[in-house]
């Protein structure tokens, strides 16, 4: 017999539904996608921070050839008060040189062979230092990879720049700053840059890293975090503060380094200028999120009357996102570079703060966010699945305040996953939509990615309830490890995708734009042939035993070329069909554009089949 599949339109439309999440954890950022190359460039690393840090983390005195210097770190006179923190060199002996060096992230500094690299540096001298400051880029071994000198002539502070370029390639290079002379060197905001950054822009992002993430193809980026936005302190001064977009905007020694919710020094260099850019770059909806004034890490809570500059926070941040240059916040974005808006959609307010105050003052947010600016979808918070109880606050604080949608958190084992798909199968298509911003079973290996396709398969079966959907922890420096799984892992010079990147990557780059019900009937009992011509991707995956699929061939309609993907395929178990998944992964992940395939097989029931699923993509 032959097996029928019939699809019926359901009206449910996709919209932005694969999306990606960033948070700095795992040093995602600083040591990760922001290309940033020198580690603690302020001195402003602080044991608040880090029980193992101080203000010359990461730096080294340098003496040479009989040199003599005091190296201390001062704040009486900074170059920007937002980090107030410098290095003093206090020359006594210049034998062949004296200063500092950085020793980057990772095992140091990696360089490659001709390429360019921009150093920047504030300095200050004393009247009696006049020799010129040498820049040095050294091998793992010592041996010069690249140096540049500096005339610092200056008694105020004063920003130098020049070129390094490459001698040879190295991924355990240092930088060196080496003074003649006699007298004192004041040394802030040290900054090395690949030139070749992300698109190329200034104050950039790791290429590698971010080329990665445009291959997704991802209809959003969430951003910032993640808990690094509502721990901390209610001072948006304070080096503790709760993370306060306006601190992350213009030049990059104004804006404060903080202590990350993930116990290490965070720079903001990454802020929220280049992470609206990097959404425009990959074509990314950009939703920031914001604190709800309510820390529910260590109970600070803003009193319901002065939530007044939170709220603010919220509208500025839509105005400089959406706003023209004649605006106040539309004309700050302009002047730092983007004349036209970069627009906006979607703002969260809180992440995961479940608990009573958060739910008192999200209103407040969304009440003053929608008189303003009623098209702007807002989110809601309801935490983390094992919440349980306050879980279901979420959903009633949204349905009582028309929240667009409800931000929800997994992160559990694949048999929860698997247990699960049917989660959303009962939501309501007129109630406030799922947005399922972290998600993740626990592991990075095909067995969890593959019971993640199978639980995305009913993420967009149930696109009516579900509006957006993004995998968490998205990056990880194999170096600083906060948190296991994570989608991408990367050194100082090397990027992997986890088998999960390769998942979220096949979904997004085959997004349907609108749902269409698949009902298959006729599963024969014994092998026979099937044939039908269907569009876009396809996903194998058994729930327990067990189905086994023969000869399957993908004929291209265009060509006529076959292509057999699979000439015995026994779903027996979930892991057998996690491996059987591997041999179809090169096929399946490929470049090809599978929307003008037939796809033929044979298919026969050989054990009690709770559920399987052949999931066929559409265009
Ligand atoms: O993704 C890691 C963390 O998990 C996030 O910061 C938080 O929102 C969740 O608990």
């Amino acid at each position: 017999a032959k097996l029928n599949v019939y699809t019926h339109e359901t009206g449910a439309q996709l919209g932005d539904l694969f999306g990606i999440f960033f948070e700095d954890l795992n040093h995602a950022a600083d040591g990760g996608l922001y290309a940033e190359l020198i580690q603690n460039r302020s001195f402003e690393f602080d044991p608040i921070d880090h029980q193992d840090y101080h203000s010359l983390t990461a730096w080294e005195k340098v003496e040479r050839g009989g040199g003599r210097a005091g190296l201390s770190v001062e704040s009486a006179t900074p170059f920007h008060p937002a980090n107030p923190h410098y290095a003093v060199i206090d020359i006594q002996e210049p034998g062949e040189g004296v200063g500092l060096s950085n020793a980057g992230f990772n095992t140091g500094i990696a360089v490659k062979e001709d390429e360019k690299y921009l150093f920047s540096v504030c300095m200050r001298r004393s009247d009696s230092f006049t020799t010129p400051v040498r820049v040095l880029l050294e091998g793992a071994n010592g041996a010069v990879c690249a140096s540049a000198e500096i005339i610092a002539d200056s008694a105020d502070w004063q920003k130098y720049e020049t070129v390094l370029t490459a001698g040879f390639t190295d991924t355990a290079c240092r930088l060196v700053i080496l003074a003649g002379g006699l007298g004192r060197l004041e040394i802030d905001r040290v900054s090395l840059f690949p030139e070749k950054t992300y698109r190329g822009r200034r104050n950039g992002l790791r290429e590698d890293i971010a080329v990665m993430l445009a291959d997704l193809k991802p209809k959003f980026m969430r951003f910032p975090g993640g808990c690094l936005v509502h721990d901390g302190s209610l001072n948006p001064d304070d080096r503790n503060s709760m993370y306060r977009w306006k601190n992350t905007i213009g030049e990059i020694a104004s804006r404060p380094a903080r202590r990350n919710n993930w116990g290490y020094n965070q720079t903001l260099g990454l802020g929220y200028y280049e992470y609206f850019q990097f959404c425009e770059d990959i074509g990314a909806k950009a939703i920031p999120v914001l604190p709800g004034g309510y820390d529910p890490h260590h109970g600070r809570i803003v009193p319901i009357d002065e939530l007044g500059p939170w709220i603010q926070d919220a509208l500025d941040l839509i105005e400089f996102a959406r706003g023209d240059a004649s605006t106040k916040w539309g004309g700050i974005r302009s002047s730092l570079g983007h004349t036209e808006p970069f627009g906006l959609e979607y703002i969260a307010i809180g992440n995961e703060e479940v608990g009573e105050p958060f739910f008192e003052r999200y209103p407040y947010f969304h009440k003053a966010i929608k008189e303003l600016y009623p098209d702007i979808q807002v989110i809601n918070s309801s935490g983390p699945f094992a919440a349980g109880g306050e879980y279901e606050r979420g959903w009633t604080s949204a349905r009582e305040h028309g929240s667009d949608l409800v931000d929800e958190h997994f992160y559990q084992s694949p048999e929860w996953f698997l247990a699960n798909m049917d989660r959303y199968d009962h939501f309501k298509a007129d109630e406030p939509k799922v947005f399922l911003g972290e998600y993740a079973s626990w592991g990075n290996t095909y067995y969890n990615a593959l019971v993640e396709a199978a639980f995305m398969t009913r993420l967009e079966q149930n696109a009516h309830a579900v509006g957006l959907a993004c995998y968490a922890p998205m990056l990880c420096n194999v170096g600083y490890v906060n948190w296991k799984p994570d989608m991408i892992w990367f050194d100082n010079h090397q990027v992997f995708g986890t088998p999960n990147y390769y998942v979220q990557k096949l979904f997004m780059n085959h997004q349907g734009d609108r749902l269409l019900y698949i009902d298959a009937e006729n599963l024969p009992e014994k092998p026979e042939a099937s044939q039908e011509t269907v569009k876009g991707r396809m996903v194998l995956a058994a729930e327990k035993s067990a189905v086994s699929y023969r000869n399957i061939t993908l004929t291209n309609n265009l060509t006529g070329e076959q292509q057999v993907i699979g000439e015995s395929v026994e779903l027996n178990d979930i892991e057998g069909a996690v491996s059987k998944e591997e041999e179809l992964r090169s096929f399946l992940l490929g470049e090809t554009d599978l929307r003008d395939y037939t796809l033929k097989w044979t298919a026969r029931k050989t054990g009690g089949v709770r559920g399987f699923l052949i999931y066929f993509g559409m265009q």
